[in-house]
C-alpha cells in the first residue's frame, strides 16, 4: 500500500492526464484499468502539449512503471503507434508492461462500431468508433482475443475463426475488406504480438509485489463516472466501468488495497457523443466556455457540449466513487463572468424537483437544469499558486462545490500546464504527498 484512484467525476476529459501526471512523480506505479483509446489524456510539460490514448499517463518519467492492465481493450495498432511516437520524442518506455489478460481491439471491432452507430441513425451514441463496445462485448460472450494469444500462431487461427462466424451476418457488408481476411489479420496481429512481446507481463502479480512493498501506485481511470457502463446514463455510455470500483477488478487487486479516491472534475460541466446533459448550454454562454476552454474532443476532435457545473451529477459521482478527494480543473476558463450559474437540482416535466440524481432514464431525460447563481471574478488565474492568490468570489465558489459534494477540494487547476495547479490544505493529508509536504507551493484551506 497505498494505492490511489484518480477517476473522471463527469462526462469524461476532465484533465486525469494533467492530474496523473503531476501525482506520478511521488508515485512509484501507474496502472490504467479500464477504457481504451477512446481516452484522449493530455499533458502540458514546458509549453509542449504531449497526448495519451492508451498509455498511462506516467509514461514522462524516465523507467516508471506504467502498466496497461487486464480491464483494459488495446488496438495494438494504435498502441505501437503510440510507443513509437513516444520513442521518437525520446521518451524512455522501458517501463511499460502489458497485461497478458487484455483483450485486442480486432479489425471487425472497428467496422462492427460504426456499422451499429450507422443503423442507429439518430439514436446514435456518438461513439469514438475505435471498436470499443464490439470488443467489451466479445469479452463477455468469451470470444476475445487477449494479448497472450498473440504469442500463439495456432491458438490465435482458431480464436479469430470462432470470433468471427457469429458476426457473419453483420459482416457481410465488409465480406471484401481485405482486413478481413483471416490469413492477413493473423500476419499482422502476430507481427504485433513480436513488438509488444517484451512489455507482456503478469501484470497483476507485479501490482502484488508493489503494494506488497508498500510502494505507491497510481490506478488511472479513463472516461468518468456519467458513461458508467451500470449507474452513467445508459445507453449512451461508454461499454466500461469508470468508477473506482473498477480499478481492483481492471488491474488484479483487491478493495483493500486502495487508500483513496480523487474525482477529477472542471469547474465547468462538457461531454462529447449523445445523451441527456441537463445542464448544457445552447446560447451564447455555451459558446463563450467552448472556445475558452478549447473543449474539442482528444481523440476525435469533435466539438464538446458545454454547460454549468452539475452539482447533482457531481454529488452522484462522489458517492458512487466515495471520493476521498475532489480536483477542479479549468477554473482559469470562468474568469471574467460578472454571474457564474450551477446546476443544484432538477426540474422534472411535471414540475418535480430533483435533488439527487433520477434513477430513470425517462425522467432524467426530461429535466432540466435548476440554477444557483453565485458571483463571478474578473482576474485571470493563470499565475495563482495558492488559495490566498485566488480572489475571494473563486474560493466561495470551490467552497459551494465541496459543501454540495461533501468532498474536500484537494486540487485546482488554474490552466494546462503542469505548474498551474493549487494546492490545498485538504491535499496536505493525502499519501500522494512526499513526506505529508505537497509537491509545490505553500498549501492553505479554502
Ligand atoms: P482527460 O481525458 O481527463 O485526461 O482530459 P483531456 O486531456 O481530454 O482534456 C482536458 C483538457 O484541458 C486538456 O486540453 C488539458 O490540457 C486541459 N486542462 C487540464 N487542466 C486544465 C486547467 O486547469 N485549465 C485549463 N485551462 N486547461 C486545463
Ligand atoms: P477520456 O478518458 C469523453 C464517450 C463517447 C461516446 C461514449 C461511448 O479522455 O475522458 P465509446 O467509443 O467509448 O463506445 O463511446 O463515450 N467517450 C468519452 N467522452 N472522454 C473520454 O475519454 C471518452 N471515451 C468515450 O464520446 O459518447
Ligand atoms: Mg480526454
Amino acid at each position: 500500500m497505498p494505492g490511489i484512484v484518480i477517476v473522471g467525476a463527469q462526462w469524461g476529459d476532465e484533465g486525469k492526464g494533467k492530474i496523473t501526471d503531476l501525482l506520478a512523480e511521488d508515485a512509484d506505479a501507474v496502472v490504467r484499468f479500464q477504457g481504451g483509446n477512446n481516452a484522449g489524456h493530455t499533458i502540458v510539460r514546458d509549453g509542449v502539449e504531449w497526448k495519451l490514448h492508451l498509455i498511462p499517463s506516467g509514461i514522462l518519467y524516465p523507467g516508471k512503471c506504467c502498466v496497461i492492465g487486464n480491464g483494459v481493450v488495446i488496438d495494438p495498432k494504435v498502441l505501437i503507434d503510440e510507443l513509437d511516437s513516444l520513442r521518437a520524442r525520446r521518451v524512455d518506455i522501458g517501463g511499460l508492461r502489458i497485461s497478458a489478460n487484455a483483450h485486442l481491439i480486432m479489425p471487425y471491432h472497428l467496422l462492427l462500431d460504426s456499422a451499429g452507430e450507422a443503423k442507429l441513425g439518430s439514436l446514435q451514441i456518438g461513439t469514438t468508433r475505435r471498436g470499443i463496445g464490439p470488443c467489451y462485448a466479445d469479452k463477455a460472450a468469451r470470444l476475445g482475443i487477449r494479448v497472450q494469444d498473440l504469442l500463439d500462431e495456432k491458438i490465435l487461427k482458431k480464436k479469430i475463426v470462432a470470433a468471427m462466424e457469429p458476426k457473419r451476418l453483420s459482416l457481410r457488408p465488409y465480406e471484401k475488406d481485405p482486413s478481413l481476411d483471416l490469413r492477413t489479420m493473423t500476419e499482422e496481429y502476430l507481427t504485433y504480438g513480436h513488438r509488444l512481446e517484451q512489455h507482456i507481463a503478469d501484470t497483476a502479480k507485479l501490482m502484488w509485489e508493489f503494494l506488497g512493498e508498500g510502494k505507491k501506485v497510481i490506478f488511472e481511470g479513463a472516461q468518468g463516472a456519467m458513461l458508467d457502463i451500470d449507474h452513467g446514463t445508459y445507453p449512451f455510455v461508454t461499454s466500461s466501468n469508470p468508477l473506482a470500483g473498477a480499478a481492483c477488478v481492471g488491474s488484479g487487486v483487491g478493495p483493500k488495497n486502495i487508500d483513496e479516491i480523487w474525482g477529477i472534475s472542471k469547474a465547468y460541466t462538457t461531454r462529447v457523443g449523445a445523451g441527456p446533459f441537463p445542464s448544457e448550454l445552447h446560447d451564447e454562454m455555451g459558446e463563450k466556455i467552448r472556445s475558452r476552454g478549447g473543449e474539442f474532443g482528444t481523440t476525435t476532435g469533435r466539438p464538446r457540449r458545454t454547460g454549468w457545473l452539475d452539482l447533482v451529477a457531481l454529488r452522484y459521482a462522489a458517492n458512487l466513487n466515495t471520493l476521498t478527494s475532489l480536483v477542479i480543473t479549468k477554473l482559469d476558463v470562468l474568469s471574467g463572468l460578472d454571474r457564474i450559474s450551477v446546476c443544484t437540482s432538477y426540474r422534472g416535466a411535471e414540475g418535480a424537483e430533483f435533488e439527487d440524481f433520477p434513477y430513470h432514464q425517462t425522467v432524467l431525460h426530461h429535466t432540466t437544469a435548476e440554477l444557483t447563481e453565485l458571483r463571478g471574478w474578473k482576474e485571470d488565474l493563470g499565475e495563482c499558486r495558492t488559495v490566498s492568490d485566488l480572489p475571494d468570489a473563486a474560493r466561495e465558489y470551490l467552497q459551494f462545490i465541496s459543501e454540495h459534494t461533501g468532498t474536500p477540494v484537494a486540487l485546482v487547476g488554474v490552466g494546462p500546464g503542469r505548474e498551474q495547479v493549487i494546492w490545498t490544505e485538504a491535499a496536505q493529508q493525502s499519501l500522494l504527498t512526499r513526506d505529508g509536504r505537497p509537491a509545490s507551493g505553500q498549501p492553505s484551506a479554502l
